[in-house]
């Protein structure tokens, strides 16, 4: 006993001298300490003064990270160093820091046409990963007693640790952060993260690679335009290499992907890669709130800020008012699996699986097209390709078409903003909606399979901003394999002025009206019969 103790605050000891130089965040990356203090986070990546030292999670004893496949050593590029030298017109030693070492990222940056295709394949597994789950719905409860004792009368209601710091929040009380994973709901909630940063790696990358200069330059864009595009892929390889550490490294991450994209023109790529950051986005702030680890939502905050900024430009470049709402939505994360797996082909042997549903299929046949100046003129089946964020078809009637028409009001070439004289949708509007059964194998290798927990669908589920809101569902029948029904877009509205359904926006059907709000939206999925799909309200 006094052996074993005596060890472990041996561990602790080491694991605490090791830093001291330094104050990196510990994002898993192998961080060595360098001559000069830098403050860096340890964000998973390894870090430790490579090659004799132990495992900084051997203090933990009950996890060691596995060795990356790529060298994780940070390292000093001297020829940037001597560039910002002569640059500054300074000796390198006299600019702090630019000797010190530079995490590498888990994904070189990718250039020109890569593959990309269905699968065609037979998948060596399929479903989710599942063990025993010990019931099928999580009953509801009131709220928890002591959330309800509180007093926000603007007078500090307990004891102030120290000066100017209120009592209270998590994590201040002085304990090292872990960034890292700590339930199997922040793994799994992280882990299709990382398959939506790869998506979008990817994604970014081909989008420069397949269009010509004048296809960019048709649809308003400039170089800086292509620039920021290529910018925009290359941050993903740094969310990817995040995402990778909080995933604990080689052990926890799964690689790359390859895909299959459903559009042929820039308007479509842009139309497709809207919907898609919009549902990274939003997924992400479905779950992050109900993270285990506060220093693991930390870091992805920082990520999906950015990633949120990206959803806007790709707006922007499709012509679309860039924010026409005030908040912007969190789904859960079997909603954002259900919406990227349908654009995953084939993923490596190594790979991690996903916990999480994929539903049904939903489509709306009526998807407003803002490839036309009057989206109201807008006929059935105008979209291509598949997935509930298939584009909508830009190849519409040169007299209806919006790119490039010189009239304030029904332009959509690429812009800071475009105000549509005619929106997109508008309360009352009839919605012609299309689902799957259940039982179709989607995502990498075909190998996970649609499923629903929910009876018959009776209700039209709308998400956005901070509600909900449903429609009944009508006039359903069906038709061979497909379903059909129709609905009418509701007008409600978060607060007074800020109408709710609006923008790249989510509808699922359901079983049941029950009410959800912001937080505990995820109780929907036992009654989810089909969805979700990205309706484009405006
Ligand atoms: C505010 O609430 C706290 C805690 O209930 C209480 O101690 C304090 O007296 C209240 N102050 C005022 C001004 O109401
Ligand atoms: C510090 O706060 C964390 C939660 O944020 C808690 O788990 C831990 O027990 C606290 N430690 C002390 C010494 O109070
Ligand atoms: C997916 O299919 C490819 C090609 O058949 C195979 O190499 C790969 O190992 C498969 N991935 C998984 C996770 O089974
Ligand atoms: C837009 O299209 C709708 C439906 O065809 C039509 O009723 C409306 O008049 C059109 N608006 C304009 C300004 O042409
Ligand atoms: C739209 O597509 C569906 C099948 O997806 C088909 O049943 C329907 O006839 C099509 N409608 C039109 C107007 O093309
Ligand atoms: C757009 O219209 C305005 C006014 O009619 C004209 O001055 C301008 O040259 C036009 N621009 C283009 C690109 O056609
Ligand atoms: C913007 O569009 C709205 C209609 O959606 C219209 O009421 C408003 O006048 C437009 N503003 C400008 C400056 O064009
Ligand atoms: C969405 O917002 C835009 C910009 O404010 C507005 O013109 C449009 O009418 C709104 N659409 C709906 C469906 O409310
Ligand atoms: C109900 O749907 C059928 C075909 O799906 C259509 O012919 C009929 O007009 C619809 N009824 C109403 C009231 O819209
Ligand atoms: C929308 O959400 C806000 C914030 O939770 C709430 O105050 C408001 O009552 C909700 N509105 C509707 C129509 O549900
Ligand atoms: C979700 O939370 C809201 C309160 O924000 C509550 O009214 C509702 O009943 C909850 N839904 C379920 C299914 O527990």
């Amino acid at each position: 006993m006094l052996f074993r103790t005596t060890l472990s605050a041996g561990f602790i000891a080491a694991a605490h001298a090791l830093p001291q130089a330094i104050s990196q965040i510990s994002d898993g990356q192998v961080q060595v300490p360098t001559a000069t203090p830098i403050q860096q986070i340890s964000d998973g990546q390894i870090q430790n003064p490579a090659p004799t030292a132990t495992p900084v999670a051997a203090a933990t004893g009950n996890y060691s990270p596995l060795p990356y496949s790529y060298s994780q050593e940070p390292y000093v590029d001297s020829s940037a160093v001597s560039s910002a030298a002569s640059v500054a017109g300074l000796p390198v030693s006299a600019i702090p820091g630019a000797t010190n070492a530079v995490p590498p990222r888990v994904s070189s940056v990718v250039t020109g046409v890569t593959s990309h295709g269905p699968y065609s394949g037979t998948p060596t597994t399929t479903g989710a990963v599942s063990n025993s789950p010990a019931g099928t719905a999580i009953p509801a409860l009131p709220p928890n007693p002591t959330a309800l004792t509180y007093n926000p009368n603007g007078t500090l209601n307990d004891q102030q640790p120290i000066p100017y710091q209120p009592a209270g929040g998590l994590g201040t009380n002085g304990t090292e952060p872990v960034y890292r994973v700590q339930s199997d709901f922040d793994y799994q909630s992280i882990l299709v993260g990382l398959y939506q940063e790869w998506i979008e790696l990817d994604l970014f990358n081909h989008i420069l690679a397949t269009f010509s200069e004048e296809e960019f330059t048709e649809a308003g864009l400039t170089a800086s335009d292509r620039y920021l595009i290529e910018f925009m892929a290359v941050q993903e390889t740094g969310h990817a290499t995040l995402l990778s550490n909080l995933l604990g490294g080689p052990g926890g991450a799964t690689p790359q992907c390859t895909y299959n994209y459903p559009f042929t023109t820039v308007r479509e790529a842009f139309d497709f890669t809207q919907k898609l950051t919009r549902f990274g986005e939003s997924g992400v702030w479905g779950f992050q709130a109900h993270l285990d680890s506060r220093e693991v939502a930390q870091l992805l905050d920082q990520s999906i800020a950015t990633e949120a900024r990206q959803q806007m430009i790709f707006r922007q470049f499709a012509g679309l008012f860039p924010m026409p709402v005030w908040f912007e939505t969190g789904i859960p994360q079997s909603w954002a699996w259900t919406l990227l797996a349908p654009y995953i082909s084939e993923c490596p042997a190594n790979s991690k699986r996903l916990a999480w549903q994929n539903f049904p299929g939903l489509n709306v046949l009526n998807q407003p097209n803002s490839a036309r100046w009057n989206a109201t003129q807008t006929p059935l089946n105008e979209t291509v390709g598949w997935g509930g964020a298939r584009p909508s078809n830009s190849d519409v009637p040169a007299e209806d078409s919006c790119v490039g028409r010189n009239i304030t009001g029904e332009d959509c070439s690429a812009a800071i903003s475009q105000n549509r004289t005619i929106p997109l949708s508008y309360p009352g509007r009839e919605v012609f909606l299309e689902w799957e059964n259940p039982g179709k194998p989607v995502g990498p290798n075909n190998s996970y399979i649609t499923a629903t927990m929910a009876g018959a669908p009776e209700f039209v589920l709308w998400v956005s901003q901070l509600n909900i809101t449903y429609s009944p569902l009508t006039n359903i029948s069906q038709n061979g394999e497909m379903w059909y029904g129709q609905t009418i877009q509701p007008d409600v509205s978060t607060y007074e002025g800020d109408p709710a359904i609006n923008g790249t926006m989510f509808i699922a059907l359901t079983d049941a009206d029950l009410p959800f709000t912001a937080f505990n939206l995820s109780m929907v999925n036992p009654h989810v019969a089909a969805g979700p799909f990205l309706y484009q309200a405006g």
